[in-house]
Order: C-alpha cells, then structure tokens, then sequence
C-alpha cells in the first residue's frame, strides 16, 4: 500500500474527489446495495455479571438469552463485562494517539503483503481490488508462534504493555463467554477450550477516517470473521459505523457505551454444524466524524483439526462442512479478499 492508499494521508491533500481505487461499483455502495434499516437494531444484550455471580435461576435465564443471540443475530453487546472502564478508555486513548502519529513512524511497522499483522491495509492482493477507507494495524497476541515483537510499536509510550494488558482481560472473557456458550448448546462447560488447545488471539485496531463521500466507499467490505468469538470495542463518541447483515437487511449497530460487542466467527460456525452461523458484517464511512474500533479474535490453535462436531450432525441435520486444520483456514482468509461468507466455501 502506497502512501496514496493511506487514507489518512489522503485525506489531508483535501481531495475534491475519491480516488477511484476507493469508489464502489454501484451493487456495493452503502447507500444503494441491499436494504439498508433506517433505524439501529435491538441487537441483544448480555449482562455477564448475572452469568458469573448471578443465582442458579439468573445464569440459567442468562445463558439461554445468549444462546438465543447465537443462534438469531450471530452477535450481541455485553455489558458488566468485567473488563475495567479504565483500560476500555487506555487502549482506546493510546489506539488513537497511534493512528494519530506521522505516517513514517507508523511504516516502521509495516504490513507485509499477504499478512495480516502491523500498519497498513490487510486482505489486498490486486491492483484492481477496491480499497476500504480504513488504516488498521494488528498484532498476534499468543502463542508465541503468533507473535512478530519486531511489529510492537515503541510509541506512543505504554502503547504495547497496554496491548499486552488488555488482551489478557479480552482473553479471560473469551474463555468465559465460550464456556457460556458450550453450557447453552447443552455440552459440557469446557467443550470449546479443551478443543482449541493453545488459543490463538489476535489484535487489529481499525481507523476510518472521516470521508467526504461516504456513499461511495465502505470503510471496511462485508465480511464474516474466521474466529470462534470475535470481542470488539468501538470508541467512545464514534459514529455509528458498523453493519450486519441480517435477513438481507443491512443494520446499523447502535453502540452501547463502554459494551463490548461480540459476534460468531466461521469456527463456531463449522464447530456447530451452522447452528450458530458467522454474520456478515461491515463498517461504512462517516462525513464528518472519524471512527476507531478495537477488535480481538479468538481462535483455535493451527495445529488443531476441525469439524462439525458430533452433536450437531445427525439424520436431521446433516454434516456441511469437512474437517480442515485451522491453521491452514487461517491461511485461506488471510490470503483471500473480504468477500462476505466466501472464505467459509474453503470448510465445505
Ligand atoms: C471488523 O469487522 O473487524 C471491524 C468492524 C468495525 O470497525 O466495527
Ligand atoms: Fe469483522
């Protein structure tokens, strides 16, 4: 990615007009592709504290409105998550003073072509592929065989220790909603971690600068997430930004303060037999105000095989996805352009 395509620094020239690497064709515009709902949805919320303190009565309740989230929306907010209002406020303050500093300290933590982790614009593979209007930066958090520590930033300072805090917390309540969401599919409490192994979690901060042609670019194309459990924070007085598509409608999602917002990845997917499906999602631009979201992916380890798992495949219900190792999945989506649920077709 060019200096040009960094849509910060092009945003900066003032230009009159979007670069046509960044115009939609007609069928992908915002404004014009599929129904878009006029008002944000009533996504579900979970409230995690009634399913870690709550009485026996209260977690059950809990669990089975999680499951209901699973299974109708693929995502859903969670509030009192835990997670201090503190190190919400931390990485969201150090994520912007990141994007905020000059594009040459950036660059010194440069995306390689075809991977997903440090500065620049990830899933880009042609000259004719259109780019998103958004600058992201990612970081493998653990195992250690996802980690790049010449990708972790030395400014601003605290900027990696915080990375490194907060992805502990994220991790802790993966590892509690998974736990949540095995109890609500009727398997035992550490199904999912038990298969996972050595979790893989990843970071990808994601920045949409104001545009000022919103209808014609989209700040991040439609896609599913290749993760069991996707946690993501949107920063404090940002837009409105992210869609999911559902029932070929796409829904803004009104953000909840200081919630974090969680959806289903293709594992859980795959891991379900489609009972709990990935959802679609995308982020669209904003005229005046710019928009940061943190997002943490949680997945299997590469070296673990994986397949529709024995209780969901049966006369009613029949296997739709082969086995595959996951770490060559993860290689197939990070190798692929965003391209709504196509990289799921690699499972089939
Ligand atoms: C994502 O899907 O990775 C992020 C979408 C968003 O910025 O809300
Ligand atoms: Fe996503």
């Amino acid at each position: 990615v060019g200096h040009i395509d960094d849509v910060q620094e092009l945003r900066k020239t003032k230009p009159t007009t979007i670069p046509e690497r960044f115009v939609r064709g007609m069928d992908e515009r915002p404004t014009l592709a599929t129904a878009l709902s006029p008002t944000p949805a009533n996504m579900p919320i979970v409230d995690f504290s009634k399913l870690a303190k709550g009485n026996t009565a209260e977690i059950q309740a809990e669990i089975s409105k999680l499951a209901a989230a699973c299974e109708e929306w693929g995502f859903f907010q969670v509030i009192n998550h835990e997670i201090e209002l503190n190190l919400l406020e931390s990485i969201e303050k150090l994520g912007r003073e990141f994007f905020m500093l000059p594009l040459e300290e950036k660059q010194k933590y440069p995306m390689a072509p075809g991977t997903v982790q440090g500065y620049g614009q990830a899933f880009v593979f042609s000259e004719d592929q259109k780019l998103d209007w958004c600058n992201m930066f990612a970081l493998g958090i653990v195992p250690d065989y996802v980690r790049n520590p010449s990708l972790w930033p030395k400014k601003p300072a605290k900027f990696s220790e915080t990375v490194e805090v907060y992805s502990r917390e994220v991790r802790k309540l993966c590892k509690n909603l998974l736990k949540y969401i095995a109890l609500g599919l009727s398997l035992k409490e550490d199904a999912f971690e038990k298969l996972f192994g050595l979790a893989v979690q990843a970071i990808r901060m994601n920045y949409y600068p104001p545009c000022s042609r919103p209808d014609l670019v989209l700040g991040l194309s439609p896609h599913s997430d290749g993760s069991a459990l996707t946690v993501l924070q949107q920063a404090k007085g940002s837009t409105v930004g992210l869609q999911i598509l559902k029932d070929k409608t796409w829904v803004p999602l009104q953000p909840i303060p200081n919630a974090l917002v969680i959806n289903i990845g293709d594992t859980i997917e795959v891991l379900t037999n489609g009972k709990y499906k990935s959802v679609e999602h995308r982020a669209v631009a904003n005229k005046e105000k710019d928009r940061l979201s943190i997002v943490t992916f949680y997945a299997p380890s590469y070296d673990v095989e994986l397949g529709p798992m024995a209780e969901f495949v049966n006369e009613n219900s029949p296997c739709q996805y082969r086995r595959y190792n996951h770490g060559e999945y993860s290689k197939h989506y990070v190798t692929n352009k965003l391209q709504g649920k196509k990289t799921l077709e690699f499972a089939k």
